[in-house]
């Protein structure tokens, strides 16, 4: 039986008992707006008025294959039918997903943990490259991620975590989340730390990689944990020097290469994963999100053969949790995975993705307060600032714009401090592209000219 409150019984669950992921209920309850959706299908939502909406966020760039997949709804129902839970691993299910996940990661990614999310899966990738080098009797500790990406809440994911609106949000302080992580200017264009052009930088950013490990000796690194578009910072997508130059400076210094493909992979980018558009293939990698297409929650962490071989006749150091390797999310997968790989989905992503690219390239220059398009296939994102010349974010004007778009029926979500993401399912058509891009157009003109009022 599906849910159904009334209005009434709504709010009153809000205000006394529902905790939001990221709101204040203050906040929602002042805002008398909370909205609910009962339905979906294909790239639409459905809220309990009636009316309909584009879902250009994917619901945090999960649902690949848009909403109400039939495959992917039955491989479930037949999964539980047969069998709800049982101790992790010992289903064929998750068994298969292991050896499907293998076969579609490239190069020699063939060894594969299945978890449940994107945190967990970045925790499990942070202890096997820790123990890879324990076994191998060296005393490596250090991790290096990126200003301005993002890999989840849990500890180590949190400590890598740098986008810098939220490096302080979690109940912990800067100093107590640190946990031998250190961070280096990110591949974002737009805002470079360095204040230089690309190409005439000549990628300092990624250099960076290697100032850092002859200052700190290399013979201390663990990783480098890279984001390879920073989705949570508005979907910058790095110059493509950048990941082969990382990939090169790890093997020069002999420590790992860890990606995490949480929200890059299984197609959004143009390519099955992000990494395949520079020909890189990572030491280890991350995924969750669209494995399932966020039907249910699965992650996978897949490694190659170098970490693999400091590990033959050693358990693997991570224990995983209750749900790693559950059925039913295997299930999920396995469907989801085939319909991603039978209708190319990605290579949809990248047509619509570099059509709409181009659409809001038009609409940026046309106005004073989308500062920068970024991103590749359908990961895309609108940064909002007050003006071109100051390019200070426009948190305020970005959260109008989502506002408005909702208003007619576009769902788009502002990520912190001013970008709007703009990721449709995969399975969006250019004419479907186009009326979402007339939505955001009329609803960044209006934001304006309130603006200029
Ligand atoms: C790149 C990246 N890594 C990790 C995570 C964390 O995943 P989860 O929220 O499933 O724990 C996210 C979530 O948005 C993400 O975008």
């Amino acid at each position: 039986m599906v849910v159904k409150l009334s209005t009434e019984q709504r709010w009153k669950a809000i205000e006394e008992n529902c905790c939001m992921p990221g709101y204040p209920t203050q906040y929602i309850l002042k805002r008398k707006h909370w909205p609910v959706y009962v339905e979906g299908h294909g790239i639409y939502l459905t809220d309990t008025e009636g009316r309909d909406y584009i879902d250009a966020t994917s619901g945090f760039m999960c649902c690949t294959l848009g909403h109400g997949n039939k495959r992917v709804i039955e491989a479930i129902k037949e999964q539980l039918d047969k069998l709800d839970y049982v101790l992790p691993g010992h289903n064929d299910a998750s068994i298969k997903l292991c050896q499907r996940v293998a076969e579609v990661t490239p190069g020699d990614l063939n060894h594969v943990f299945i978890g449940l999310c994107g945190s967990d899966a970045n925790e499990e990738a942070l202890s096997l490259a820790r123990q890879y080098f324990k076994n191998r009797g060296k005393q490596n500790s250090i991790i290096v991620s990126q200003w301005h990406s993002y890999h989840g809440q849990t500890l180590d994911a949190v400590s890598m975590t740098a986008v810098p609106q939220m490096k302080t949000t979690h109940g912990r302080d800067v100093a107590s989340i640190n946990n031998g992580v250190y961070h280096i200017a990110a591949p974002y264009c737009y805002r470079c730390d360095y204040g230089l052009e690309y190409p005439s930088c000549g990628i300092q950013c990624a250099k960076a990689l290697d100032v850092f490990a002859r200052n700190v000796g290399p013979e201390n690194i663990v990783a480098f944990f890279g984001e390879p578009v920073l989705g949570s910072s508005g979907s910058v997508s790095p110059p493509p020097e950048y990941y082969p130059m990382i990939r090169q400076i790890c093997d020069e210094h002999g420590f790992l290469l860890i990606m995490d493909e949480v929200m890059t992979g299984w197609g959004r980018t143009g390519e099955v994963f992000a990494c395949n558009h520079w020909n890189v293939v990572p030491d280890i990698m991350t995924m969750a999100k669209g494995i399932s297409s966020a039907y249910l929650p699965v992650a996978a962490v897949a490694f190659g053969e170098r970490v693999n071989d400091a590990f033959r006749g050693q358990a693997f150091p991570y224990q995983g949790h209750t749900h790693s390797m559950y059925p039913a999310g295997a299930a999920a997968s396995l469907a989801a995975i085939d319909v991603l790989m039978e209708e190319r989905l990605w290579e949809n992503a990248a047509k619509v993705g570099a059509h709409l690219k181009g659409r809001l390239e038009e609409i940026g220059k046309q106005s004073e307060i989308v500062g920068a398009v970024h991103g590749l296939g359908l990961h895309l994102g609108l940064e909002i600032v007050e003006d071109k010349q100051s390019k200070k974010p426009g948190r305020r004007l970005a959260a109008a714009i989502v506002t408005k778009c909702e208003e007619k029926g576009v769902l788009t979500m502002r990520e912190e401090p001013s970008s709007i993401p703009v990721v449709p399912p995969l399975i969006i058509t250019a004419e479907e592209a186009d009326h979402l891009c007339d939505v955001l157009s009329e609803a960044i003109k209006e934001t304006e000219s309130a603006g200029r009022k």
